[in-house]
């Protein structure tokens, strides 16, 4: 098998068509039990990345945003909340699970949005129609990071923001307690609260492999992204990227 054809999923190397498939089986496996999990994984942390998201995104009353690998959709909400009848903002996943536990979720909040099930990679949406579109711990589990970031950025209007919040490189002498919370604790608060410690041992390695801050920034880059810059949250635990089309 041709090299380039290879791609991490974790710390284990895959063929790029077997990746997306064993991403698939980890959010089938938590999607009912995701929201818990992310609670008690982050001790509610992720809600204060994500409210710091929301702040730096300059969405109003009005704006059309999109969440990609939205999952049960916090970020979706807190944006609709934001957007008002005369916005939009669009959940968006490829996983079934994941979006109809999302879906379900804002409807039993009061909260009807359109909900489109897509891979990143190809969003089903016309060029420079978004005025902010955010990826929220989904970049890392995508098999082409590169082609999702040019999918985001094609379908932002000029003078519209990309906004990543992931996983990144924490802070150098955090790293060895960060490292046993990881490998050795947060799979065992999966083991028992989804009876599946591989799926969060896949969490654990997937944040090891992925792009720490610099790199990442440069790939936002690449893209096509521009004054891209990013903001160290917890640490280093997490960053946020936000990034400009003009
Ligand atoms: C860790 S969850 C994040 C969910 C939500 N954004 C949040 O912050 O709570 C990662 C999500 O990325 C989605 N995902 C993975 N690969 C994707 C792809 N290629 N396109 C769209 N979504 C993808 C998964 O289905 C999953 O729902």
């Amino acid at each position: 098998m041709n090299k380039q054809e290879q791609t991490h999923f974790g710390f284990e190397q895959v063929a790029e068509a077997e990746k997306a498939q064993r991403v698939a089986q980890v959010f089938d496996s938590v999607a009912q039990r995701y929201d818990l999990m992310n609670d008690l994984m982050s001790g509610g942390m992720h809600r204060l990345w994500k409210a710091f998201t929301i702040a730096r995104s300059g969405v109003r009353a009005g704006s059309r945003v999109l969440d990609v690998a939205g999952g049960t959709g916090d970020l979706a909400l807190a944006f609709a909340r934001k957007v008002g009848k005369d916005g939009q903002a669009w959940l968006t996943d490829i996983n079934n699970a994941m979006l109809t536990h999302g879906r379900d979720r804002l409807c039993d909040k009061g909260y009807l949005l359109p909900v489109a099930q897509c891979d990143a990679e190809k969003l089903p949406f016309p060029d420079d129609y978004f005025d902010c579109v955010t990826v929220a711990f989904g970049l890392r589990n995508m098999t082409h990071k590169d082609a999702a970031l040019v999918e985001m950025r094609r379908v932002l209007r000029p003078g519209g923001c990309v906004l990543v919040l992931e996983f990144s490189q924490v802070w150098k002498p955090l790293a060895p307690i960060y490292d046993f919370y990881s490998f050795k604790v947060i799979p065992r608060i999966g083991e028992m609260i989804t009876h599946d410690a591989a799926s969060y041992r896949y969490l654990a390695e997937s944040i090891r492999v992925h792009p720490d801050q610099e790199a990442l920034k440069k790939m936002m880059e690449r893209a096509g992204l521009e004054k891209v810059e990013y903001f160290n949250l917890t640490l280093g635990v997490v960053a946020l990227h936000r990034g400009f089309k003009f």
